[in-house]
């Protein structure tokens, strides 16, 4: 009975680092810095990430026409959702890439504060554990001003994912991967830290949201349903009709 609670201790007890990641730094070249993301790509198919927002996205009962990636790097997941889902689709990031080749928009914005174009409903993977406390409650908030649903995947912090990477997943990614995975579940929120933050983040709005972490903690998915908006818009959205990349 000890035993057993002090491996459980031992299992969730990871403190949450503050670390950065490699490809936060200004300086990695573009070629690795490509590389990478085309891993987290494949990362994500493997395990089943897109296909768990695509089954999301085609459950809601309202017509999803426009799908807006927060935080979605070369855009690889939203190239795949597009394709398979036949939407349109436009991305955001705070560092968009130098040389994309892609058939929609990537616009540059911080997603915690600035104006974001607008969506039926907006995903984002592996950005929350980037983001302190606070700027994750942002995070959703302002998501909120411009999409009317939020489905927010990332990492859990706990030793069972660190050690099913390091065993199944580090062998065939490029080293960047290999150790920017590592810090990035070490600095995710545990799935109650993330339900709290959510919670405090959607207090008094009106919001609905559903909580689920993947077995062997390899995901936590928010789903998060905000309270319809009146009609005049808070905030004024981006722009962004165009097809090409800004
Ligand atoms: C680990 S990458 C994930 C990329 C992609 N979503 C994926 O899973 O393959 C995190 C991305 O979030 C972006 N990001 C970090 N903070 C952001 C912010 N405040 N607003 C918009 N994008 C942000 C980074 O520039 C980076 O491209």
């Amino acid at each position: 009975m000890r035993y057993k609670k002090e491996t459980a201790h031992f299992l969730t007890s990871m403190t949450r680092t503050l670390e950065k990641e490699i490809l936060e730094r200004p300086d990695v070249a573009e070629h690795l810095v490509a590389r990478a993301y085309r891993d987290l790509t494949r990362i994500h198919r493997f395990l089943g990430d897109t296909a768990s927002v695509i089954a999301a996205l085609r459950r809601d009962p309202l017509p999803v026409r426009r799908v807006l990636d927060v935080g979605c790097a070369a855009g690889g997941v939203l190239l795949e959702i597009r394709r398979k889902l036949g939407v349109q689709a436009i991305g955001v990031d705070i560092k968009p890439p130098k040389t994309p080749d892609l058939p929609f928009a990537i616009v540059s914005a911080d997603a915690v504060r600035d104006p974001l174009p607008e969506a039926d409903v907006a995903f984002s993977m592996y950005l929350g554990h980037h983001l302190p406390e606070s700027d994750l409650v942002g995070l959703i908030r302002n998501v909120g001003q411009f999409c009317r649903r939020f489905i927010l995947l990332d990492l859990v912090r706990h030793a069972l994912p660190l050690a099913l990477f390091r065993g199944f997943v580090a062998p065939f990614v490029c080293p960047i991967v290999v150790s920017d995975a590592q810090v990035s579940i070490r600095r995710s929120y545990t799935a109650p830290e993330m339900a709290r933050l959510t919670r405090e983040a959607l207090a008094g709005s009106g919001a609905r949201f559903r909580h689920t972490v993947a077995p062997l903690y390899v995901r936590q998915i928010l789903d998060i349903n905000y309270a319809p908006r009146p009609h005049s818009c808070p905030r004024e959205p981006v722009d962004c009709q165009q097809d090409a990349v800004q």
